[in-house]
């Protein structure tokens, strides 16, 4: 299957080879250094000190959000605030039950087990989790027929964080095992100018003030996408000008990217022309917004619709999808209010 985050896009929100060392240089490596969602930060504060205070691993976590919004950055930090080894997996990686066992008899105790996208755990692994997020227990089975029998092995007190684009395809019984779950919120604009100063700041790459807000404003709310137009514009700054990062240059630069001032580009233009003008609004079933915009389903509902709804440009309603008023707005097409 294709990894929906292999998609060309610049303003994808999904990880791309292109960010990984990047980001791992301006990856906030602590809480302080993490910008924005304050209400999670306040509660990850209290729950880790106690856990500190008790010796006790913290309590298994659910992290859920659109992509690029920093799942993966706060296992990290929590690794790191608690002092303990982050073992990094995800869900489609984990095939057979002998994977998973290996990976959880080699933890230590207090260790985190990170697992991304942990709605595509298949049903075989997920029954494994369940004693061993509960009780600390893996169940093995030795031989085979009627001669089988169970062997309990004790694990050591671990954590698991799990991250997801889709918290509505995790199984109940795996949800309920979770001790929180934090929803991951777009970011506002001010907090986007921020990592976009940090991240000028770390790479040495001179910036006017109102250059930060453009990049910002264009970022679709969204750290990952921050960094990639910082990056993305930094390149026309070194090539076509001399270095430095005006408003002027950011505006060019962006311009010529083709990511528009709300940070929309020609996949979200298309997927809202599709539904206006060829299904008159909507609504209109996301499999068919898939066919008629060469989409896949998957990428639709989980990179560009979250951003396309945050921004009040569509809705879902149990017909379908629906432009709203201020996408016909936007895309300069005459909104013809229809008689429901
Ligand atoms: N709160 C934040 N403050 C500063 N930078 C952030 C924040 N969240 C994410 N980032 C940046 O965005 C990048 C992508 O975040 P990541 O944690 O990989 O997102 P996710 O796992 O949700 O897809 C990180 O490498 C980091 O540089
Ligand atoms: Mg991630």
């Amino acid at each position: 299957m294709k990894k929906i985050e292999d998609d060309n896009r610049i303003v994808s929100s999904g990880e791309k080879d292109e960010d990984k060392s990047f980001d791992l240089s301006l990856r906030p490596k602590n809480l302080k250094e993490y910008i924005g969602q304050k209400k999670i930060k306040e509660n990850l504060e209290i729950f880790m000190q106690a856990a500190l205070k008790r010796k006790e691993p913290i309590e298994h976590l659910l992290l859920y959000g659109p992509p690029g919004l920093g799942k993966t950055t706060l296992a990290y930090i929590i690794a790191n605030e608690m002092s303990v080894n982050i073992k990094v997996t995800s869900g489609p990686v984990i095939e057979k039950t002998g994977d998973l066992a290996a990976i959880l008899t080699n933890l230590q105790e207090r260790d985190i087990l990170f697992i991304d996208e942990i709605h595509r755990l298949n049903k075989t692994i997920e029954e494994i989790l369940y004693p061993a997020m509960e009780d600390y227990a893996l169940d093995i089975i030795i031989g085979q027929g009627p001669s089988a029998r169970t062997l309990r092995l004790d694990l050591p007190k671990f954590t698991i964080i799990g991250a997801t684009t889709r918290i509505g395809l995790i199984s109940s019984p795996l949800r309920d095992r979770f001790g929180d779950t934090y929803h991951l919120n777009f970011y506002n604009n001010k907090e986007v100018e921020k990592i976009v100063a940090r991240s000028a700041d770390i790479l040495n790459i001179e910036t006017e003030e109102k250059a930060v807000s453009e990049i910002a404003k264009r970022s679709r709310k969204t750290p990952r996408v921050a960094n990639r137009l910082l990056k993305r514009v930094r390149d026309f700054a070194e090539v076509k000008f001399d270095g430095i990062i005006t408003e002027a240059v950011s505006r060019h630069s962006l311009n010529a990217l083709e990511v528009d001032e709300l940070g929309l580009d020609e996949v979200d233009r298309r997927i809202l022309q599709v539904i206006i003008e060829k299904f008159n609004g909507g609504p209109i079933g996301v499999n068919t917004l898939a066919a008629a915009t060469f989409e896949e389903t998957r990428t639709i509902e989980e990179i560009y619709e979250p951003f396309l709804m945050q921004i009040g440009f569509l809705h879902r309603t149990p017909q379908g999808r629906v432009a709203t008023e201020a996408a016909y707005e936007h895309l300069g097409v005459k909104f013809a209010k229809k008689l429901f």
